[in-house]
């Protein structure tokens, strides 16, 4: 399959450009717009300050000039002068006032205009002032013979080039901006390329997760199906099996009877061999039923209280000649305090009998131990079952997978001490559906102990058991107390 993950290698090479395109163009924009927002007021102020400046030494000229011919009252030599002035400077108007107000001369065409008598008077400021209906900045340069000169500049005239020199800036603003954005399109083209790959790619992985997703789940719903019909197989053959098989054993526990009467031991001998096969048969065909039914959920809990030291009893008496087989010792050991327990007594005792059975079968002319004592862990009461022989041990390659159905440690145990490998798989599903567990230690060639631990109270652990309440767990408590 081919791996489309991202590269992680791609993430910096990309980000790095973007974000100094990003930061670039950022500053660009700000710059820009700072530049054109004081560019334009810089602009009108130095475009005015120049006017202004023109104005004055036209004025002041116009004054040292007229100085004499205003002294001699010579009024049409002034008129002409101021006239030529006005002409060859591009001025509004010039008005030359004297120290009372009063207008001496002009070069306005008809009357002159109203005016505030305070812009007349005045011999310093430059104000800026409204002459019919036009805007002006009036500038004044005082002649020494008591008259005033007034220099009036067209604002309009300078509000014009101001536009103009607006206009430019802002042109020049947008142009940049632009160019800015430009640039960082350019530069986030590879990240957004790169992106889009990402997303394409991602995109192909969710479709093959789904695919695959959609196969596992046909897969599950085929296996879900296998298994029932599986189960359904093993469960009715189970039955047919069981049906003969028990007749074989039936009949030949009556022919041996028979035979043992008519003291034929030779045919006893072998009809031992038939009962004891029919026997094997029948336990290995009930361990495949009680595994398909676990795995089909259909394996029910039944709870009950009992004595342990009881089932003790009854499983040792059960094992005793298996373990007698092999020249083995059985040694028993329980605390005083065992007291009863409220589990399922027939599923415990199978799983204390296959271990057991286990450590007669794999041990010759040693001992086996049966350990069982009361614990509290996390405040919980716990009994622990614990197993232990002198037996051939295994080795920790073959202990990981002993607890799954069909294993056994290697195939030569298979040759030398028959079974299945079906026990362990049923004691270890037994226990977890009590709430507990079983687990094991073992030395090659040493021996092996077999751990199970349970709740001594079944329905407080087990899921499946949630139901006991109220007054029957007044008085399951009562009775275990
Ligand atoms: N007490 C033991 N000592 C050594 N090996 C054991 C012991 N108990 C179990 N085993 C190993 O675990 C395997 C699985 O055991 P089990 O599930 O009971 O199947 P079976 O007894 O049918 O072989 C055995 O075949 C054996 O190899
Ligand atoms: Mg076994």
């Amino acid at each position: 399959m081919r791996t489309t993950a991202v590269k992680p290698a791609n993430g910096p090479t990309v980000m790095l450009p973007f974000k100094m395109s990003l930061l670039v163009a950022g500053t660009l924009i700000v710059f820009g717009l700072v530049v054109g927002t004081f560019g334009i007021d810089h602009f009108s102020s130095v475009l005015r300050a120049e006017a202004i400046r023109h104005g004055k030494a036209v004025a002041s000229t116009l004054a040292s000039s007229l100085i004499e011919i205003i002294a001699t009252q010579q009024d049409a030599a002034v008129s002409a002068a101021i006239r030529s002035a006005k002409r060859m400077a591009g001025l509004a108007y010039v008005e030359v006032v004297h120290a009372d107000g009063t207008l001496m001369a002009h070069t306005y065409e008809g009357n002159p205009p109203q005016r505030k008598s305070e812009v007349r008077q005045e011999t310093m400021q430059i104000q800026d002032d409204t002459v019919a209906d036009h805007g002006v900045i009036d500038i004044p340069a005082e002649v020494i013979t008591g008259a005033v000169i007034h220099v009036g500049l067209d604002r309009s005239a300078i509000e014009a080039k101001v536009n103009k020199a607006r206009l430019v800036v802002i042109g020049l603003t947008v142009v940049e901006v632009m160019l800015a954005i430009l640039a960082l399109f350019w530069a986030v083209r590879p990240f957004v390329r790169h992106l889009s790959d990402t997303n394409r790619e991602l995109a192909t992985n969710v479709r093959k997760l789904q695919e695959t997703q959609e196969q596992l789940r046909m897969a599950r719903d085929a296996s879900d199906e296998a298994n029932r019909a599986k189960s359904l197989f093993l469960a009715n053959m189970s039955h047919e099996l069981r049906t003969p098989l028990n007749a074989i054993i039936g009949y030949s526990e009556m022919l041996i009877e028979d035979a043992e009467d008519q003291e034929q031991q030779e045919t006893v001998l072998d009809l031992k061999k038939i009962h004891l096969a029919g026997k094997h048969l029948l336990d290995l065909i009930n361990d495949i039923l009680d595994l398909s039914k676990i795995e089909a959920g259909k394996m029910d809990i039944h709870p009950e209280i009992f004595a342990i030291s009881d089932l003790l009893d009854e499983v040792t008496s059960t094992v005793q000649p298996i373990v007698a087989k092999n020249s083995n010792n059985l040694k028993v050991t329980i605390t005083d305090d065992i007291g009863m327990m409220h589990s399922d007594l027939t599923k415990i005792r199978q799983s204390l009998l296959n271990l057991l059975s286990n450590a007669g079968k794999f041990t010759e002319r040693g001992t086996i131990w049966l350990q069982a004592e009361r614990e509290m862990v996390d405040s919980r009461d716990w009994l622990t079952f614990r197993i232990r022989d002198t037996g051939i041990g295994m080795a920790p390659a073959h202990m990981e997978k002993l607890f799954k159905e069909f294993v056994q440690a290697d195939t030569s145990t298979t040759r030398k001490y028959g079974g299945t490998g079906l026990g362990l798989a049923i004691t270890r599903r037994f226990c977890r559906m009590l709430g507990g567990d079983v687990v094991v230690e073992s030395t090659l060639g040493q021996g092996s102990t077999f751990t199970l631990r349970l709740p001594r109270e079944a329905s407080l652990a087990a899921n499946n058991l949630s139901g006991v309440q109220g007054r029957d767990r007044c008085c399951i408590e009562r009775q275990l107390a």
